[in-house]
């Protein structure tokens, strides 16, 4: 029997609030955050970082936020409500945006599953960087197969069960923890020596490293923090009630976002410079040097379970809401049964997923235009597709339907405050003009990377 998604709801605000959080706090901030921040001069990456995730980038969630919760059904229905037949596309290219996202983002979500099993095992740490270099290799050209499977099943798994006993379950009960741990790890962090160092490299602004690529940089991290652009935060919307004030919940999700990347720069960073290893050392941070960093600290497998645990959470979470958009676009449109969905995608992710998976080992030299099929779906779709997503979001909430998104934003149970006219300006204005102007300038720099 199909269930149409707009009868499942969030059961209370707090819960739509870590979902949406769970969302946005991912791969992104743990993994990618401290080797860019480490990468774009420190200080002169995160002060624009902050200053565009709160313009821009809450301006961004709350359009998508209000244009889930009028459309009431999945980024398609949303977009066919709000801006006419001719606007449906664009609400396809969200599902196919984070269809294709998940592909790969799972890839990397199987490594840290796999890690996380290594540490519970005792054996993801070792003091010697060629060993690690050739276990991080292995299994990004051997197992990662296995592991993208296993990641796909959990991910699966939590969506069969529903928006409210899965999705909101799983993320009310892990994110609490999660940044418990993530406090007590950064606290561990700044109590090694030398950790000063890293507090001026993070938050010791000169105007001297400020460069315009790492401001651009900072613009497209943020939008890739915040789950912008690929119908995450519409489909979300779609289950928010209508108690719920939308600036403020939107609000709290970029305050969360942010924290939780100041945490894992503030764990991994200090940890880095007590060692006198190198903060720009790229993707592999996370998987060969903070090894090595955890076979030199006393109690350092314990501290490598909790690190890989919370990696594989916030990986969970975000590959969740990134499955959703599907999940709701063919119980919607095509009268599919929740399972029948989640099944569908499952397959047809292992597949692609696995075509990404091996372009690390034996297909690492296809090339498509230069870069490997992992590189060249990253690519597309940070650059393109949510690009253009993002502008048609801005565009038909902040244009073409502003009156009803403005009801829609301002639509909240008397006890939960008011929306005043001013926040209401102030948000269409970033809307209409800040936003596009962001999201064009962070793609153009991705162009000319
Ligand atoms: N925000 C997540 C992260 O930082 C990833 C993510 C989830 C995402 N949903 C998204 C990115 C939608 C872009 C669009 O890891």
């Amino acid at each position: 029997m199909s269930v149409p998604t707009s009868s499942a709801q969030w059961s209370t605000r707090l819960g739509f609030i870590l979902a949406a959080a769970g969302s946005a706090i991912g791969l992104g901030a743990i993994w990618k955050f401290p080797y860019w921040a480490g990468a774009n001069g420190g200080a002169a990456f995160i002060l624009p970082y902050i200053l565009f995730t709160f313009t821009a980038g809450v301006v961004l969630v709350m359009a998508e936020l209000a244009l889930g919760r009028s459309g009431r059904g999945s980024a398609v229905e949303a977009m066919r409500r709000a801006g006419g037949r001719g606007f449906v596309w664009c609400g396809g290219m969200a599902v196919l945006t984070s269809f294709l996202i998940l592909s790969y983002y799972a890839v990397v979500g199987g490594w840290c599953a796999a890690y996380l099993a290594e540490a519970l095992m005792g054996e993801a740490a070792s003091q010697d960087p060629e060993v690690l270099k050739m276990r991080f290799g292995e299994l990004v050209s051997g197992r990662n197969i296995a592991w993208l499977f296993a990641f796909l099943a959990a991910v699966c798994l939590t969506a069969v069960f529903g928006v409210h006993r899965g999705i909101e379950r799983l993320s009310t009960c892990l994110m609490p923890i999660f940044f418990l741990l993530m406090v007590g790890l950064a606290a561990y962090s700044l109590l090694l020596p030398g950790s000063e160092a890293e507090l001026a490299y993070l938050f010791q602004f000169s105007w001297s490293t400020v460069t315009p690529q790492a401001i651009l940089n900072a613009m497209g991290f943020t939008f890739f923090s915040l789950s912008l652009g690929a119908g995450v935060l519409v489909t979300y919307g779609a289950y928010v009630n209508k108690s719920t004030r939308l600036p403020s919940a939107a609000m709290w999700v970029a305050i969360l976002a942010l924290q939780a990347a100041i945490l894992a720069g503030l764990v991994i960073m200090p940890a880095v410079f007590a060692y006198g290893l190198e903060p720009d050392a790229g993707p592999g941070l996370v998987f060969i040097t903070l090894p090595m960093i955890f076979a030199q600290l006393s109690g350092g497998s314990i501290v490598a379970v909790i690190f890989y645990f919370c990696l594989f959470v916030a990986a969970l979470t975000s590959a969740i809401s990134l499955l959703e958009v599907a999940v709701a676009f063919l119980q919607n449109e095509c009268r599919f049964s929740r399972r029948a969905a989640v099944f569908l995608c499952f397959a047809a992710l292992f597949i692609l997923g696995s075509v990404s998976a091996l372009s690390f080992g034996p297909w690492n030299d296809c090339l498509i235009f230069g870069r490997s099929i992992f590189d060249f779906l990253d690519y597309v779709c940070t650059n393109f597709l949510m690009t253009i997503n993002g502008l048609a979001v801005a565009f038909v909430v902040g244009w073409k339907a502003w009156p009803k998104a403005m009801k829609e934003l301002s639509t909240c149970s008397p006890e939960n405050g008011v929306v005043t006219k001013g926040t209401l300006s102030a948000i269409g204005f970033g809307l209409r003009w800040l936003a596009p102007l962001m999201v064009l300038a962070s793609c153009w720099q991705g162009l000319e990377a």
